[in-house]
C-alpha cells in the first residue's frame, strides 16, 4: 500500500462511518495497541477510525497467541464506539468475517467459508483471523477494537518458516491461492464498505439476517471436534451456532453444552456424519 493509494482510500472514505480517519503506519507492534492508545488518549470522536500497518512486530491473535504479520498482509484495526450493546457486541466478529469474505469473493472470485468463532478459510485453510477486544465501563460496552489480519501478498511459507510446521497444511494466503498480488488498498476499501453495510444492519438489530448469512457459508456442523475452552480441552460434536453467536455442541454423554469462547479443531480421524 503506497502513499498514493492510501490518499485515494482516505478520499473515498471521507465522510463515511468507517474510514473517515485512517492512520497508516509502516511498522508497529500491533495495530490493536495503537488503536487502544488512541482510545486512552483521545478526546476526539474515534468511532470508525482505522489503523493499518504495513508490518506488525508483535501482532496478536486470539487466546494470547502471536500473529505473524509480515509486509504484504492487510493488518488493520477498527475502533467502534457507537451503537454498542452487550447483545450486539458478539455479532461484530461474524459481520467482520462476512465483510472480509464478501470482499475476497468480489475482488478475486475466491469463495471463503467461516469457522466458528471468527476464522475465514479458503479451501479449508485459514486466510484471515478476526480479533475482538472489548472494553467495558461497568456492565456497558464502551469500545470494541476489531482487528482483521488477512494473509495477502506473501507466501504462507513465510509464516510457517518461523512457526510450528504443523500449520503448513492449515494456513494459506491470497498469493498462494491466486499466484498474483492483489491491491491491499482495493481490499481495504471493499472491506470498509461492507463493514459499514453490515454494521448498519447490526444497529437495526437485524442480527438474524447477519447470522443467517454467516451460517450459509460456515464450515459444516455435525463434526467431531476438540474444543479448547479456557483451561479445558474436550471432545464434542458440533450442532450449530445460535443467533447469539454461541456454539452448541454435544458431549460424549449426550448432553448439550454451549461454548461462548474457545477454539475448535476438527478431529482429523473422524468424519462428518451423514
Ligand atoms: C486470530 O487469532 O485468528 C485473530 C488474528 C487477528 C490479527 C489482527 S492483525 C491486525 C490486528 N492487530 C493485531 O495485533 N491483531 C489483529
Amino acid at each position: 500500500m503506497n502513499s498514493d493509494s492510501i490518499k485515494q482510500l482516505r478520499r473515498e472514505r471521507k465522510g463515511h462511518e468507517f474510514g473517515d480517519k485512517i492512520y497508516l503506519i509502516n511498522k508497529t507492534g500491533s495495530t490493536q495497541n495503537h488503536a487502544r492508545s488512541l482510545v486512552i488518549k483521545s478526546i476526539k470522536p474515534l468511532h470508525g477510525t482505522i489503523i493499518i500497518a504495513r508490518e506488525q512486530l508483535c501482532g496478536r491473535g486470539r487466546l494470547g497467541r502471536k500473529w505473524l504479520s509480515p509486509a504484504g498482509g492487510l493488518w488493520m484495526s477498527i475502533i467502534m464506539k457507537r451503537g454498542l450493546t452487550t447483545k450486539r457486541t458478539p455479532i461484530i466478529q461474524f459481520l467482520a468475517a462476512l465483510s472480509v469474505g464478501d470482499s475476497i469473493l468480489e475482488m478475486t472470485g475466491l469463495q471463503c467459508t467461516y469457522k466458528w468463532p471468527n476464522d475465514i478459510l479458503v479451501k479449508g485453510k485459514k486466510i484471515c483471523g478476526i480479533l475482538l477486544e472489548v472494553d467495558f465501563q461497568g456492565n456497558k460496552v464502551k469500545t470494541v477494537i476489531t482487528g482483521i489480519g488477512l494473509n495477502a501478498n506473501f507466501p504462507a511459507s513465510n509464516i510457517f518458516q518461523s512457526k510450528n510446521l504443523t500449520l503448513r497444511s492449515e494456513v494459506t494466503t491470497l498469493r498462494d491461492e491466486l499466484n498474483y498480488d492483489v491491491s491491499l488498498f482495493g481490499l481495504a476499501k471493499l472491506i470498509l464498505e461492507k463493514l459499514e453495510h453490515y454494521y448498519g444492519l447490526l444497529k437495526k438489530d437485524k442480527i438474524k439476517v447477519i447470522m443467517d448469512l454467516w451460517k450459509h457459508r460456515s464450515e459444516p456442523f455435525d463434526r467431531f471436534v476438540t474444543i479448547k475452552d479456557g483451561k479445558d480441552t474436550f471432545q464434542a460434536r458440533t450442532l450449530g451456532v445460535n443467533n447469539k453467536g454461541i456454539l452448541k455442541v454435544e458431549l460424549s454423554n449426550g448432553s448439550v453444552k454451549e461454548v461462548i469462547f474457545g477454539d475448535v479443531d476438527y478431529d482429523v480421524m473422524t468424519k462428518v456424519r451423514t
